[in-house]
C-alpha cells in the first residue's frame, strides 16, 4: 500500500482508548524489521527519520527506499519527520513524501512556538499532511535527576488550548515526566498533569521518551490520554546486545548479524504494538 497520512488512524486511537507507535530507524535493517511487525499485528505505526539525521546526505534516499517497501506492505503505513527542527525541513520531508510531520518549537518561547507550529500546519494541511508539535520540552533521559526528575520542561496546562487552537496541530507532545534515550534513574510520569491536558484539549497527546518506560506506566498513560508514544533507544539497545552476543561466535555470518537486527527489530516492536493496544486496529 502507498504511504499513508497516520492522521485518521491517530484519530480512532484517540477515540478508542489506544495508541499508534512510533519508532526510530536509520537503518533499512530496522525498518525492515518495523514493517513485519506492523504486517505481523496489522497495527497502525509510523515510522520516523529524526531531524538530525535527516540532514544526512542518505536521508533522501532511505525515505525513498520506504516508501517502495511501504507500498509492498500489506497495510498501511506511515513516515513522519521526527523532532523537524525547522519549516523548511519539514517543508523538504513533504517533499521527500513525508506523511506526516512533527515541527519542533519546544525550546522556543511559547508565541515563536505558535507562530513557527502555525505556519507549518498552514503549509502541511494544504497538502494533506499531518502535524505534531511540542509544548513544554521532553529533555535527555542523560540529565534526567537535574531536568525531568526536577520537572523542568514540563507542558503549561494553561498553555495548552491556546496553543492548540492558535496552530490548529493535529496532534501534541507533551512533557510530562518522560525524557529521550536512557533515563538516569528511575523515570515518574505526572498522570494528574496528563490529565489535566487531556482536559483542557480534546486532540491526540504524543509521550515521547518510551525506552525504559514500565508497562504500567506506559498502560495508565494511554488510559490518561496519551494516543501517540515514540520508542527509539531500546530497540537499538537490545538489538546491540544481541548482535554482541552473536558476535561471540567466531562463524557468525555478516548476513547472521543482519538477520538478528532484523529479526530483534520486529520481535520489540511487535511488543510495543500489543502493550498500546494497536494490535489488530487494522480490519482490512
Ligand atoms: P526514546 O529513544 O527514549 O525511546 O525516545 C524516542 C523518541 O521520543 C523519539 O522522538
Amino acid at each position: 500500500m502507498a504511504l499513508t497520512s497516520i492522521k485518521d488512524a491517530l484519530r480512532n486511537a484517540h477515540a478508542g482508548g489506544y495508541a499508534v507507535a512510533l519508532f526510530d530507524t536509520f537503518d533499512m535493517h530496522a525498518t525492515e524489521g518495523m514493517l513485519q511487525a506492523f504486517e505481523e499485528k496489522r497495527a497502525p505505526a509510523l515510522i520516523g527519520i529524526y531531524g538530525g539525521f535527516f540532514e544526512q546526505a542518505n536521508a533522501r534516499s532511505h525515505a525513498a527506499y520506504i516508501r517502495e517497501r511501504a507500498a509492498m506492505a500489506t497495510v498501511p503505513v506511515s513516515l513522519m519527520l521526527d523532532h523537524g527542527a525547522s519549516f523548511e525541513q519539514c517543508m523538504k520531508a513533504i517533499s521527500y513524501g513525508f506523511t506526516d510531520v512533527m515541527y519542533d518549537g519546544s525550546r522556543l518561547p511559547l508565541d515563536e512556538n505558535i507562530a513557527q507550529a502555525a505556519a507549518v500546519v498552514r503549509a502541511a494541511h494544504a497538502m494533506g499532511v499531518c502535524v505534531e508539535a511540542e509544548l513544554g520540552h521532553v529533555g535527555s533521559g542523560a540529565e534526567y535527576q537535574a531536568y525531568g526528575a526536577q520537572r523542568k520542561g514540563f507542558t503549561d496546562p494553561d498553555a495548552v488550548a491556546r496553543f492548540v487552537a492558535e496552530t490548529d496541530v493535529d496532534c501534541l507532545a507533551v512533557a510530562i515526566g518522560t525524557a529521550h534515550g536512557v533515563y538516569q534513574g528511575d523515570p515518574h510520569i505526572d498522570l494528574d498533569l496528563l490529565r489535566a491536558i487531556r482536559a483542557r484539549v480534546d486532540i491526540p497527546l504524543v509521550m515521547h521518551g518510551g525506552s525504559g518506560l514500565s508497562e504500567e506506566q506506559f498502560r495508565s498513560a494511554i488510559q490518561a490520554g496519551i494516543a501517540k508514544v515514540n520508542v527509539a533507544t531500546e530497540l537499538f539497545i537490545t538489538a546491540a546486545s544481541r548482535m554482541r552476543e552473536a558476535a561471540r561466535d567466531a562463524d557468525v555470518s555478516y548476513f547472521d548479524l543482519a538477520r538478528l537486527a532484523v529479526t530483534t527489530f520486529r520481535e520489540r516492536c511487535g511488543y510495543y504494538l500489543d502493550l498500546f493496544g494497536a494490535s489488530g486496529r487494522i480490519v482490512y
